[in-house]
């Protein structure tokens, strides 16, 4: 008997991080594996989705944002917003969910070694990103400059400030900081994600930039790269459109002739401008 695709591996949430509180709260989920053999042979590669499950709840697909490197659990990053990611917002450890995956296309972790990288995220958009950024500060002589340009609308939204706070300081990598209005004590950019890029200049020189945030932030980041000299095949996004199988079956998350579930959900600037008229 074939095994049944939408059938979920079980998964012990092993430990649950506070990145973000208040409405639009995010929590980072540590899973774990139940059956040995799948925690030993689960493998992805950052920019890979996962199916999330909550019995008698629902199932959401969510960004893997641990990296590979990390062996035995994956973690998830997930803003509270409706039905399901408000009961995984309840959940504690201990407790299980199902999980189905990994899914979908990945970043060019190969194709990249040796150029710089200039991560370019917004609010819960930093979920994707967060993968393939300890991805290669776990491999850091693999890549050349690492830059980080992280908006969120108050610095209390500021997600994985820990970790940007410790990069900042074992300076390996540069990263730049905004919020939307100046809050007193606050002393990086003030303004939006695509002022800031547009502020801090990038070299396009061997250099890959890859943004994820929301709709609009990406658009106006993609219009500022182009004026600042990057092609179109120097610039990546990893799109969010809303999904059911997440296998290429239902047909719910095609943008003209491609399922972002299994052709996506990274794509080039290249690939994706031919399909702006479907989006
Ligand atoms: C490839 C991919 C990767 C994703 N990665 C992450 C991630 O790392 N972290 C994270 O927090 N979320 C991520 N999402 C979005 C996440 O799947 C949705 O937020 C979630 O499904 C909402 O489910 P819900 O039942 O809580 O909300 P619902 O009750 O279904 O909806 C609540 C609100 O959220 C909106 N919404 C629902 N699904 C989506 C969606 N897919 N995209 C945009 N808006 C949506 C609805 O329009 C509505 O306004 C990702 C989605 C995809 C497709
Ligand atoms: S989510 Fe079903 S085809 Fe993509």
């Amino acid at each position: 008997m074939t095994k049944n695709p939408y059938q979920p591996m079980l998964a012990t949430v092993i430990a649950i991080k506070e990145e973000v509180g208040g409405n639009r709260a995010i929590k980072t989920f540590k899973l774990e594996f139940q059956d040995e053999k799948v925690k030993e042979n689960f493998n992805f590669l950052p920019g890979q989705t996962i199916m999330i499950s909550l019995f008698g709840i629902g199932e959401s697909m969510f960004a893997i944002s641990s990296s590979p490197t990390e062996k035995r659990y994956i973690e998830v990053s997930v803003m509270k917003l409706g039905k399901v990611t408000n009961a995984l917002h309840e959940m504690s450890v201990g407790d299980t969910v199902g999980a189905r995956g990994p899914y979908g296309n990945h970043f060019d972790i190969e194709g990249w070694k040796k150029k710089n990288l200039l991560f370019i995220g917004g609010g819960i958009g930093q979920a994707p990103l967060r993968s393939l950024l300890n991805y290669c500060l776990d491999n850091r002589n693999e890549y050349d400059n690492l830059e980080v340009i992280y908006g969120a609308r108050t610095s209390e939204d500021i997600c994985f400030k820990e970790k940007f706070d410790e990069m900042q300081k074992q300076q390996d990598v540069d990263v730049h900081l905004s919020i939307d209005v100046q809050e007193e004590g606050w002393n990086h950019f003030v303004g939006f994600v695509p002022a800031n890029l547009q502020r801090l200049n990038p070299s396009p020189e061997n250099t890959i930039a890859i943004t994820c945030g929301p709709p609009i932030m990406i658009k106006f980041v993609i219009q500022n790269l182009l004026e600042l000299g990057f092609k179109e095949n120097q610039i990546y996004t990893t799109l969010e459109m809303r999904m059911k199988c997440g296998i290429g079956i239902c047909g719910r998350c095609n943008i003209g002739n491609v399922y972002v579930c299994k052709d996506g959900p990274v794509f080039s600037y290249d690939q994706l401008k031919d399909l702006e008229g479907d989006m």
